[in-house]
């Protein structure tokens, strides 16, 4: 069993997700029943079954977080355009195990403890700045190949 999870894990990193055609080649390879990959995929949180975005958003739905306020975060995130695009991806979680730092939200892999809304809002207003960054690089970028092709 450990093999086929490496090679699930590998599936993972090289395409962000466990496409179907890849689940039924690794079901192929292992001999096993694509319902039991489906249900390894499933039950890890390192899998995902659909493409992720560039910036992953997890805000924690375990008690001591929402005891703590982490419901509004959700509604925050929506109000503010994060979306499940290219660009971000939203998963709640229900504990990530540091319930002492609640309300917990963890960007791209980065844990964020004793959350508030106004910083939520000020972290995800520089990944939304990093992203236009970005778009306008790629137009440059762009931009300088027309110039050259021309
Ligand atoms: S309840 Fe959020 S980290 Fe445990």
């Amino acid at each position: 069993m450990k093999f086929l999870i490496n090679s699930l894990l590998e599936i993972q990193s090289k395409h962000g997700y466990l496409p179907k055609n890849e689940m039924e080649r690794i079901s192929m390879e292992f001999n096993v029943p694509i319902s039991r990959i489906y249900s390894i995929a499933t039950f890890y949180n390192a899998f995902s079954l659909k493409p992720v975005g560039r910036h992953v958003i997890h805000v924690c739905k375990g008690t001591a977080c929402v005891m703590g306020g982490s419901e509004v975060f959700e509604d925050t995130l929506k109000q503010m355009g994060v979306l499940d695009d290219e660009d971000f991806t939203y998963q709640p979680i229900r504990c990530f195990g540091a319930c002492s730092l609640a309300p917990v939200v963890v960007i791209d892999g980065k844990v964020y403890g004793k959350m508030t809304v106004s910083r939520l809002k000020k972290i995800v207003s520089k990944l939304f700045e990093d992203e236009s960054k970005d778009s306008d690089n790629d137009k440059t970028s762009k931009g300088d190949e027309d110039a050259r092709e021309a």
